[in-house]
């Protein structure tokens, strides 16, 4: 029993709560049964961490499956890209040793994050009265432009379309002085590193249907970025991220929808939320300080503290429904050792009656619960799951049960080593 998968399958990764489930610790072990890896939306909001030793690594715009030499890695359609940021991740690989070349290629037709984007995107957050919370990375305004058939893709960089980047710029610095009663950025030197980045991109540009069409009987591992309750259209909406990091993102990322696809749910032993919005089943106080710390939930992205909460049942399954879950990897269960009691939110108590049904479009759902007993002692070095503790083998057995789908692994640390592995993948 192992996490390797065999055949010329397809699977895809997707985080079943509000992101940082562990993706790229699960994504880098899973990677080298693979020949390729697709990245398929989000941008560098994105903070997949992955542990090498006393080295922890993380991914903003890369796919996680790059540490393996063997493995090919694409950044599809879907996503939004910061060129500054992926020459400067390709650059920092380079520097600890590892060798990018003719393993890493972007998307033509995946947009382009803009100055004009990071600008906008920190002066909406500042001056809302109820801010999103957002990376401030630009993302959410890239896709704006996009959808609003003014962007600017990698494929126009490297045709050095300059009318459209000048007036995606003029148009850009207009908004910061009108709207936003900001400086202007300046428009030649972005023009001028903008086309450079084309020139530098051009290597790495591939047309995803063709590239694709050469990985139709292999192996492909499909890696979203987020989790599934920050969807734009099925997430805590409007606090959520700007594309679809379900996976129906998928098809809408490259087109068609693959065969055999094995779809597998991550989910974080507790829940965590970083930005704002609803949370029905968040810890307040002194535990979740206790969790936070011990799982050192900050945002690998922004460093912000994590929000942190109980486990939310109909939240799980809700999302597992959207994903069509096939299987379930469980990480962070060493976080709650040494806890006296966990709680499981089971269902919500609103104002029409008790409901198991979540509900993203409100934001007044009180959970109730179910109580576990703990485990003393730690169990990062557990690699059965009958070594378990007995009350921990049953949290696992109740999240199973409650969610409806397998766990199929369980992750008990940060090393890619530290796995419990209960059923082949495949
Ligand atoms: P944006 O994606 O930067 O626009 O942020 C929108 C919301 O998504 C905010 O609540 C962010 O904190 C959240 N978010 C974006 N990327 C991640 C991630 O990788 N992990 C967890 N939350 C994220």
């Amino acid at each position: 029993m192992d996490g390797k998968v065999s055949g010329d399958h397809k699977v895809v990764i997707v985080g079943l709560q509000w992101g940082d489930e562990g993706k790229g610790k699960i994504i880098d072990i899973l990677a080298p049964g693979f020949d390729l890896v697709v990245r398929y939306q989000g941008g560098p909001n994105a903070g997949h961490t992955v542990h090498r030793g006393d080295r922890k690594i993380i991914f903003h715009q890369l796919p996680s499956g790059v540490l393996h030499p063997e493995v090919q890695n694409l950044i599809a359609s879907g996503c939004v890209v910061d060129p500054r940021r992926l020459f400067e991740e390709l650059e920092a690989l380079k520097g600890i040793g590892i060798d990018t070349r003719d393993r890493v290629w972007v998307s033509k037709f995946a947009h382009v994050i803009l100055p004009h984007h990071i600008a906008i995107d920190g002066m909406r957050e500042d001056g809302k009265a109820k801010p999103l919370g957002t990376t401030r990375r630009g993302v959410g305004m890239c896709y704006e432009d996009k959808f609003a058939r003014i962007g600017i893709r990698i494929g126009d960089l490297i045709a050095e379309d300059t009318d459209r980047l000048r007036y995606l710029i003029s148009h850009k610095n207009f908004l910061l002085i009108e709207l936003y009663g900001g400086e202007p950025l300046d428009d030649r030197r972005i023009l001028k590193e903008y086309m450079e980045f084309g020139r530098r991109l051009r290597p790495l540009a591939v047309s995803d249907p063709y590239f694709l069409k050469g990985f139709q009987n292999r192996r492909i591992l499909f890696e979203s970025a987020q989790g599934t309750l920050l969807d734009i259209s099925f997430g805590t909406y409007p606090y959520v991220t700007s594309s679809h990091p379900i996976v129906g993102g998928i098809g809408a990322s490259i087109g068609m929808i693959p065969n055999r696809l094995l779809k597998i749910g991550i989910v974080k032993a507790y829940t965590t939320r970083v930005g704002l919005g609803p949370f029905p089943t968040e810890i307040e106080g002194e535990l979740g300080e206790i969790l936070r710390k011990k799982g050192n939930e900050y945002g690998s992205t922004t460093g912000r503290p994590r929000r942190i909460g109980w486990l939310d049942i109909p939240a799980l399954r809700f999302a597992a429904i959207i994903n069509g879950i096939d299987a379930i990897i469980l990480t962070k269960l060493d976080v709650l050792s040494g806890l006296k009691e966990i709680k499981i939110g089971t269902g919500y108590q609103t104002d029409s009656g008790p409901t198991e049904e979540f509900d993203p479009t409100r934001d007044d759902l009180v959970p109730e619960y179910r109580s576990l007993p703990g485990w003393e002692g730690e169990i990062a070095g557990v690699k059965g799951f009958d070594q378990l503790p007995r009350e921990a083998q049953e949290y696992v057995a109740m999240v199973e049960d409650l969610i409806g789908v397998r766990i199929v692994g369980i992750s008990v640390g940060p090393e890619p080593d530290q796995m419990i592995w209960r059923e082949r993948l495949i």
